[in-house]
């Protein structure tokens, strides 16, 4: 791929809806961008209404909103068979005390009734916290616990990881079957609240490079940015099959697996179920995908496994979108020469809410950038002082405040708020980046330790923690090991407490530990006895960064 890589890709021909970005640039306002949405002629606003009701009281009830794909089972909904069931789960919440301002959890596999749990909560006022499926015990009581969740929804089997006796504020778990067995009168009130777009909507747990998972809050003003990104980048249009196999406990399979595409009315793909090549090429062959948003992990394992693609008609594809961790130029390429549709980064975080970096699909790409600010969005780069730097110096990507996605709040954490708005004015991302002459944006890397290992954000400390739990950890450093396929792997370094001797097995027993207390993707695929940790001499911390050094040099060295 050498000679190709600094090769820019010109936007394919075809119409998009927005063509005129330059122009949009010079005149964006949020307020015109939040056109569209009913709360500008109504000025009353809900996130579910928008969502889902507004559809089909503009008179597209009988739509397709959804079509669910697990194994051999196919469901379809239509819009107002999702308000309705919207509607439903928002009553029999109602039912049992939920009150505007709640926090209600959802934990459940990704299915219809995710995301319809997620818009009930909001259509009453209250605060959805979409739970990741594969978390464990500890991770579901850590979040639960740390906002005071009143209400969970989840079903038979997920329950099991629900430590309820350990989770005080939780009065009440609905099990998802019940409430579909639930009946109203037909003249049941509607259950929509009316809100400000201050109040909250949703919050989502996000690691940092210290301390336990952050609550990150949304409020409804959100939707705005939401909306306007899901028509501009995403680009999504009336007959298009939209496909996000994100799951909704992550920020992009909830902003852009269901709000951006359901507020631009598009029909969009559920799939349950693992990763698996074949599964997903024949899903988007049989359902006809034309948007399909992933990440860099899912298209690299799919470049590996070669020609198995050449068996599927992938030609429903249209646009192609990535995020979560750096996008490989040899990837771009793939895409293009076997799929022949460009792959458009897009940069954001689950604090910005929504797209502030993007690939839009009129607009040449420099494969190896992320793309440029969207419209209304200003980019920084910044030096240690909050100083800004001349294009093509490396320092800290900050954002200029505000933007209708940014954040609230930290749950009940004002100085973790507060640490990304140190310098006046900005909001400091904690990547490390630079950015050309064309506005055109470079990911370097984290400015911090956190983990990016398969597009999801690990923060080494809660691993940290739990390893030193087992009781042969004496001590633990946990770092990203650059891998191939992933980006990154979770490896741990540790110290054996005495009267503990290094064995396969016992390796292998704490690796199973922190995944059967965590959860699977934040285990340690690598984990290294030592016979003591760098550490700084004054405070003791652990050095992860020299463990990432020494590590980085070893592979260098047996490449
Ligand atoms: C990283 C996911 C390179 C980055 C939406 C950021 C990326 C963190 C990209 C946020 C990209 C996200 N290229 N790195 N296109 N997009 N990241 O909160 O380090 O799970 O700070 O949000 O992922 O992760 P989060």
């Amino acid at each position: 791929m050498g000679v190709l890589e600094k090769e820019i890709l010109a936007p394919v021909s075809g119409t998009y809806n927005l063509e005129n970005y330059e122009a949009i640039r010079e005149t964006f306002s949020w307020d015109d961008a939040a056109k569209g949405l009913s709360f500008e002629k109504t000025g009353k606003i809900n996130a579910a209404y928008e969502t889902i009701d507004r559809h089909v009281d503009e008179g597209y009830g009988d739509k397709i909103a959804l079509h669910y794909v697990d194994g051999d089972e196919r469901r379809i909904l239509t819009f107002k068979e999702v308000k309705e069931k919207t509607d439903l789960y928002a009553r029999v919440l109602r039912d049992n005390g939920v009150r505007k301002g709640d926090r209600v959890f959802v934990f459940l596999p990704k299915t219809p009734e995710c995301y319809i749990s997620i818009l009930a909560i909001i259509k009453i006022g209250a605060i959805a916290g979409p739970l990741f499926e594969a978390f464990m015990e500890e991770a579901v009581k850590d979040r639960i616990n740390d906002c005071k969740g009143t209400v969970l929804i989840t079903d038979k089997e997920m329950v099991k990881r629900v430590p309820q006796s350990e989770i005080q504020s939780l009065h009440t778990i609905l099990d998802v079957e019940n409430i579909e067995n639930t009946v109203y009168e037909e003249t049941a009130a509607d259950p929509v609240e009316w809100v400000d777009l201050e109040d909250g909507m949703l919050i989502h747990y996000t690691s940092g490079s210290t301390g336990k998972p952050k609550g990150v809050l949304h409020a409804h003003r959100a939707v705005i940015h939401h909306y306007v990104s899901g028509k501009w980048v995403l680009d999504v249009k009336d007959d298009d099959v939209y496909w996000c196999t994100s799951h909704p406990g992550w920020v992009t399979g909830s902003v852009y697996g269901l709000f951006a595409p359901w507020l631009n009315r598009a029909t969009i793909v559920i799939q349950g179920g693992r990763f698996k090549a074949e599964n997903w090429y024949r899903l988007i062959a049989e359902l006809k995908v034309t948007i399909w948003y992933s990440a860099p992990t899912a298209f690299r394992m799919l470049l590996s496994q070669g020609d198995i693609l050449k068996n599927y008609d992938l030609s429903s594809l249209r646009h192609v979108l990535s995020v979560g961790e750096p996008l490989n130029p040899e990837v771009i390429y793939w895409a293009w020469e076997q799929l022949g549709v460009r792959i458009h980064d897009t940069w954001w975080m689950t604090e910005t809410g929504g797209h502030l970096i993007v690939n839009l699909p009129a607009e040449k790409i420099k494969p190896g950038s992320m793309g440029r600010p969207f419209p209304g969005i200003t980019v920084g780069i910044l030096d240690e002082k909050g100083k800004e730097l001349p294009r093509g110096s490396v320092g800290q990507l900050a954002v200029r405040t505000p933007w209708p996605g940014l954040m609230k709040e930290i749950w009940g954490n004002q100085d973790r708020f507060d640490a990304y708005f140190k310098y006046e004015g900005w909001y400091v991302s904690g990547d490390l980046a630079y950015q050309d002459e064309e506005d055109y944006v470079f990911f370097q890397s984290r400015d911090d330790d956190m983990i990016n290992s398969a597009g999801e954000r690990i923060g080494p400390f809660e691993v940290e923690s739990k390893l030193i739990e087992h009781p042969a950890v004496a001590e633990a450093g946990v770092i990203g090991k650059p891998d191939p396929i992933r980006g990154e792997l979770v490896k741990a370094f540790i110290t054996l407490r005495p009267g503990f001797t290094e064995s396969k097995e016992l390796l292998e027993e704490i690796r199973v530990f922190v995944r059967n207390n965590l959860a699977a993707h934040v285990a340690p695929r690598e984990i290294e006895v030592l016979e003591e940790l760098p550490k700084t001499v004054i405070s003791g911390k652990i050095l992860r960064r020299e463990l990432k050094e020494m590590e980085i040099l070893r592979t260098k060295k047996s490449n």
